[in-house]
């Protein structure tokens, strides 16, 4: 873990709380690439600086995950590499990787350094290198920064710096992935006139060709998750035989098991209903107003076109834990995602 006197970039990186962490992320989102604005809000989601905290503190108390139901795997550790296979820039990790790696090993002064500026400036000399925009590897830089804030220097450097998508989704520019992911299954002009068309294509990992599944026009994503059939190589780690590729249990917002982050197709699902607000919050997921966020539950929501969404590691009920933390659910408040986006907050 990261421990590290006050003048050295670990130093740096400990001074900033989860706030500072989510300020950074808004200040930075103008200036990212639109096929990674969102993705890079769902990682900072799917990883929170709470969950390492606690996951710390059960090592000396192991009845808080089951107090907490926890299930998957959260330890950003074993996954330094593949977390964010879902974020466009992820391809330029190994540079990216090296770049923060170089840094953190140098004997500069970081006293008085800014964040947003030092993302910047990493997303500039890897952009540089890679000869990519830099839009397209701001979101993976600071994905990158956080990494390295929560599994300390020894787990970051040891990590190789692989990539975890295939050659296909390789080969795809951002601009495709972008508008793929706005499509719609239309089935022609034929097929709309006889109104035949009603099943959808929902994708659950960009990284694969075939990572998708069907689903009838109006039912919810759990639904025609566990229809599908299909032998995934690429599942999630906690799915069980007859859930498909998205983790169910309870199917009635109840269990918190399959939360997902919706990277495209947001328009074509049915909006937050109460039932699903109140207990996204009760998990410890995401606390918002918006009608369709980032975040939702898959057993709740209903589809109407195709959606692309992302699957995290692990699930939680962690609601009335963050409160007696005073930790904020999702590690932000909403009306401070949205609005504070001027300077980043010190603590
Ligand atoms: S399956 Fe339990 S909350 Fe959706």
């Amino acid at each position: 873990m990261s421990s590290a006197n006050k003048s050295s970039f670990m130093g740096f990186l400990d001074r900033h709380g989860q706030d500072d962490w989510w300020s950074a992320v808004n200040n930075l989102a103008p200036l990212i690439h639109e096929v990674d604005q969102d993705a890079t809000k769902i990682w900072f989601y799917f990883w929170p600086l709470w969950v390492r905290n606690m996951l710390q503190d059960a090592e000396a108390n192991p009845q808080l995950l089951e107090e907490l139901e926890f299930k998957g795997v959260a330890r950003l550790e074993q996954h330094i590499d593949s977390s964010h296979a879902f974020v466009y820039g992820h391809r330029y990790w190994p540079q990216v990787k090296m770049a923060i790696s170089e840094r953190a090993s140098s004997q500069a002064a970081f006293e008085s350094l800014d964040l947003v500026d030092e993302v910047r400036a990493i997303s500039s000399q890897v952009a540089g290198e890679v000869k990519a925009d830099v839009s397209l590897v701001i979101g993976i830089t600071i994905i990158g920064f956080m990494t390295l804030h929560q599994v300390g220097r020894a787990a970051f450097d040891t990590a190789e710096g692989n990539l975890h998508i295939s050659d296909w989704a390789r080969r795809r520019s951002p601009q495709k992935v972008h508008a793929d992911r706005a499509k719609n299954d239309e089935g022609g002009f034929l097929g709309y006139l006889k109104g035949l068309k009603r099943d959808y294509t929902i994708r659950f990992d960009e990284g694969f060709k075939r990572a998708t599944f069907k689903l009838i026009k109006g039912v919810q994503l759990t639904q025609a998750s566990m229809l599908d059939q299909a032998d995934h190589p690429y599942a999630n780690n906690r799915c069980e035989p007859g859930d498909g590729p998205i983790p169910t249990e309870c199917r009635s917002a109840a269990c918190g098991t399959c939360w997902v982050g919706i990277l495209g197709g947001n328009d074509h699902l049915s909006e937050v209903n109460p039932l699903e607000r109140r207990r996204i919050a009760r998990f410890g997921y995401i606390e918002t107003d918006e009608p369709r966020p980032l975040i939702r539950l898959a057993c709740k929501a209903q589809a109407t076109g195709n959606v692309t969404v992302v699957i995290p590691t692990w699930n939680a009920v962690a609601g009335k834990y963050l409160e007696g933390k005073r930790i904020a659910i999702g590690g932000h408040s909403s009306s401070e995602s949205e609005e504070n986006v001027a300077k980043p907050r010190r603590h």
